[in-house]
């Protein structure tokens, strides 16, 4: 069985982490003009950069709730599955998800990166200082290993993406906790699904949902542990 699995921050609320559209989400309270683009990272690093030291504070106190798990059970039962997640929070990663069944298509929050040259490392312990920190090669201002508004996709995750959609067909694409407003989005559950079923796990109605053959309107923890448990046993029918 081929299973390509779609998430978004819907995933991660109930493990605490707010969305970015939802009642209480990010850009609702916020600009995104101001916190995730490159033109706000040049006007005001300082303020770009507490801004994602709080987010990673709020990641590193939650925990993978069950929707993570569940889709880490099913990399246990699958050999051909991939996770696309545009969530650069660690809780898929933490809920036993190997790296090379995961593309973080928006990027990796606790990866620093810097502004001007390739240089880049894992930064997953608090900030000692709040203070944006410097290359240590160039000294030009480190950023977070983000994807803002306006940037590419990373190529090598792309690829990753594409040689998957590119090995066949799937029998089962789940999309989970997404707004889907990103077109890539609906491209690629489109594509991996052609034929197959494409199941939407959101509890309000989105740009796939006319598009999908199954809609769960339930929260992804309810959802996807169920939809899991199925299809694992659809798999290993009883004798
Ligand atoms: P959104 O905040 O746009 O959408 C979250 C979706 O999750 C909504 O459709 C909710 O209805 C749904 N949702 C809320 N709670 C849920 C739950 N418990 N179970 C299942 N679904 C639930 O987040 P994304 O679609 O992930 O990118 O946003 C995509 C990208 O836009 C993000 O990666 C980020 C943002 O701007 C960048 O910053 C580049």
């Amino acid at each position: 069985m081929r299973v390509l699995v779609l998430t978004g921050a819907g995933v991660s609320a109930e493990s605490g982490i707010p969305t970015f559209r939802g009642k209480d989400g990010y850009w609702k309270n916020f600009d995104p003009t101001r916190l995730a683009t490159p033109e706000a990272f040049a006007r005001d690093p300082q303020l770009v950069w507490e801004w994602y030291s709080e987010r990673r504070q709020r990641i590193r106190n939650a925990r993978p709730n069950a929707a993570h798990e569940a889709v880490a059970r099913l990399t246990r039962h699958l050999g051909d599955f991939l996770l696309v997640t545009q969530n650069v929070d660690d809780l898929h990663a933490r809920a036993g998800i190997p790296a090379e069944r995961m593309v973080q298509i928006h990027g990796d929050i606790f990866v620093t990166r810097c502004s001007r040259c390739e240089f880049k490392r894992y930064d997953y312990e608090p900030e000692q200082e709040r203070a944006v920190p410097n290359c240590p090669d160039c000294h030009a201002l480190m950023r977070p290993g983000v994807v803002w508004f306006g940037e590419q996709l990373p190529w090598n995750e792309l690829k990753r993406v594409e040689n998957f959609l590119d090995g066949g067909a799937c029998d089962v694409t789940i999309v989970a906790g997404t707004t889907a407003t990103f077109g890539y989005i609906i491209d690629w559950a489109l594509q991996a699904s052609r034929g197959g079923e494409l199941i939407e796990v959101n509890p309000e109605e989105t740009p796939l949902s006319r598009l999908a053959t199954r809609l769960l309107r339930e929260p992804a923890a309810i959802a996807l542990p169920r939809i899991v448990d199925q299809l694992i046993s659809a798999r290993h029918p009883r004798l």
